[in-house]
């Protein structure tokens, strides 16, 4: 346990992360976003961490949730899923982060398809997360414990 005030962490999700459990389960495992809360919840307990996770599949609102989280000084985790890509928007929110920022990602996406080898994102993350299924997640908890240690 920690010393540190318990701190609220935002872990946002993109477009069909939503499908998690049915979707391509050999890519992305068969853990639905539903598991990645729980385990995410139970970790964060005991790194001091209070999770709120949330999935769009609408670009605005991802990047109203960004906005939201610069405002109060929240941490993110961030699975930008598609918009990783190719969002510029998504980048230039991000990019006015006030906490710690870390990128996460299910499967390997540097192993895939050459169009998944581009992150516009981890430009302006503190790092990156990738190819660990669910684990990527809970690795990302830790590093945001870490950051704000
Ligand atoms: C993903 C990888 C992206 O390329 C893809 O578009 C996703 C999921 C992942 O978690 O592995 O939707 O972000």
């Amino acid at each position: 346990m920690t010393a540190r005030p318990i701190t609220r962490v935002l872990i946002l999700n993109g477009p069909n992360l939503g499908r998690l459990g049915s979707r391509e389960p050999e890519i992305y495992g068969s853990a639905t976003l539903a598991d990645i809360a729980a385990a995410c919840a139970e970790l964060g307990e005991q790194l001091g961490l209070k999770i709120d996770l949330r999935q769009t599949d609408d670009e605005a609102e991802l990047i109203g949730w960004v906005h939201e989280a610069a405002e109060l000084r929240l941490p993110i985790i961030i699975n930008p899923a598609a918009f990783t890509h190719y969002s510029y928007a998504l980048r230039d929110a991000l990019a006015m982060r006030t906490a710690p920022l870390v990128e996460v990602h299910l499967s390997n996406p540097a192993a895939r398809e050459s169009f998944r080898h581009t992150s516009v994102v981890s430009g302006v993350a503190d790092g990156t997360i990738a190819g660990f299924g669910l684990g990527s997640y809970e690795l990302a908890l830790r590093a945001v414990a870490n950051l704000l240690d």
